[in-house]
């Protein structure tokens, strides 16, 4: 990009262009970033000319990395055939037909049947739809009420963003609305119980039984959990408290919702995380993975128990003008081709997953970093106030240190005083490397000048 049309995108940006989740003030005086392309399928290149390897794979979603001609060609093909017909009625198309079959093999076993959306928004409000209709087939209507877990992100819908209970999304907004039960997060680091994390998930969990108890288990349709905590700063839980967390929904006739928006599709190394924990929930959501962003598509999926019931109760008045679009389809159907073809999630669970993990375990040496935490190609670090001090919530270290990171040519996220990884699932061992390299930089470059 020359540096006037650069100037004239920025003015452009700046007067019709509302950023979502950004600070626009902050925005117009600093000016846009504006990635232009492809460099290979972890890097991008900027308005500069400047390669950015990406840590983040965009949103947590490039799962296949940039630049797949297989999903242009396929997504060419299908468009040039037919770019799009409805499924609503009685007709559909061939690709959401096959990717829905897909699906039914990839998922936990009970779930074999898939409703298409466009995102995981959307594959969450789903959810909580079809919860209530089956409730109210099942003449249990009552059974209305929601639980997520402290720090979840859910979706930004109104359903969604109260089941999202990171306080910073919600308050702007009034939210939750009814019906929504909060019940802890596992995050001991956060809590202070680094040092007891089982005695930290033993208190989630009895007080999880507290509030179902208080609640009435026959007013509670389900609990939505995402089996790793990603945007609320990649929390990841010993297997034994999602078995019991899972198990307590059980036994109070609780159905569980696994939203697997991030966790899908190979970024912990099975295609579902839901499989590596041995959750069987009644339900799942994902977004994001399943084209590896190239369109939006979002599945819903459900079990053959709960399909019966949603069967039973006629006319299922629910779905969107893009669910089951082809084209979005024909995008999922040639990215998960690659993933089994590359065997992505078992190069993630046997090789760039531990040589990347070891590489995060390293950074745990320095002075400013409390914590390291993560599985498969998702990780966190939780940073330290120079000097060693924990540093207050506003603090923002991981955004600051992020943006030194990112003078390194690297990308990752900043949240709160963490900073969040998940490379594309083809990362090089060269690039983890280089990553970690520029991580090290960053936290040492914060160390030593303070803030
Ligand atoms: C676990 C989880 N669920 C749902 C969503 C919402 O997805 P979308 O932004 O596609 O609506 C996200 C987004 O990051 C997520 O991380």
């Amino acid at each position: 990009v020359d540096i006037d049309q650069l100037r004239r995108l920025r003015q452009l940006d700046r007067d019709h262009h509302l950023h979502p989740f950004t600070e626009h003030k902050g925005l117009h005086e600093r000016g846009t970033f504006i990635v232009t392309d492809t460099v290979s399928a972890c890097v991008v290149r900027d308005e500069d000319g400047r390669e950015l390897l990406d840590g983040a794979a965009g949103l947590w979603c490039v799962n296949v990395g940039y630049g797949r001609k297989a999903i242009a060609d396929a997504v060419y093909a299908q468009m040039s055939k037919l770019a799009y017909y409805p499924s609503f009625f009685h007709s559909t198309t061939e690709p959401p037909i096959l990717l829905s079959a897909k699906l039914a093999r990839l998922a936990p076993r009970r779930l074999n049947h898939a409703l298409f959306s466009s995102s995981g928004t959307e594959a969450n409000e789903t959810a909580i739809k079809m919860l209530r209709l089956i409730n109210k087939v099942r003449k249990t209507p009552k059974k209305r009420k929601l639980i997520a877990r402290k720090f979840s992100y859910h979706g930004m819908g109104l359903g969604t963003a109260s089941l999202t209970t990171l306080p910073k999304f919600a308050e702007p907004y009034d939210l939750p609305i009814d019906g929504f039960i909060e019940v802890p997060g596992y995050y001991p680091y956060g809590a202070g119980k680094k040092d007891d994390a089982a005695g930290y998930a033993r208190f989630c969990i009895d007080e999880t039984a507290r509030l179902i108890k208080e609640h009435g288990p026959d007013t509670i349709a389900a609990l939505f959990a995402e089996p790793i905590q990603a945007v609320g700063g990649v929390l990841v839980p010993p297997a034994s408290y999602l078995h019991d967390l899972r198990q307590l929904c059980r036994d109070n006739d609780i159905l569980f919702v696994a939203d697997e928006v991030i966790t899908g599709f190979g970024r912990v190394g099975e295609w579902f995380a839901s499989n590596v924990f041995d959750l069987d929930p009644d339900l799942l959501t994902m977004a994001k993975g399943i084209t590896s962003g190239y369109l939006p598509c979002a599945a819903t999926m459900l079990s053959d128990e709960l399909v019966d019931v949603v069967h039973a109760g006629g006319l299922l008045a629910h779905g969107f003008t893009y669910s089951s679009h082809p084209t979005t389809a024909a995008a999922a159907l040639a990215n998960i081709a690659i993933m089994e073809e590359e065997q992505l999630p078992q190069r993630v669970r046997e090789d760039i997953g531990p040589y990347f993990q070891k590489k995060l375990a390293a950074q745990a040496e320095h002075p400013a970093v409390g914590e390291v935490r993560g599985q498969g190609l998702l990780a966190a670090i939780e940073l330290l106030e120079p000097g060693g001090g924990v540093p207050g919530p506003a603090a923002e270290l991981g955004v600051k240190v992020a943006s030194f990171v990112r003078e390194e040519g690297v990308i990752v996220r900043g949240i709160g005083n963490k900073l969040a990884f998940a490379p594309p699932l083809v990362i090089s061992h060269a690039e983890v490397d280089r990553l970690f390299s520029a991580v090290s930089s960053a936290i040492e470059k914060h160390w030593r000048h303070g803030s």
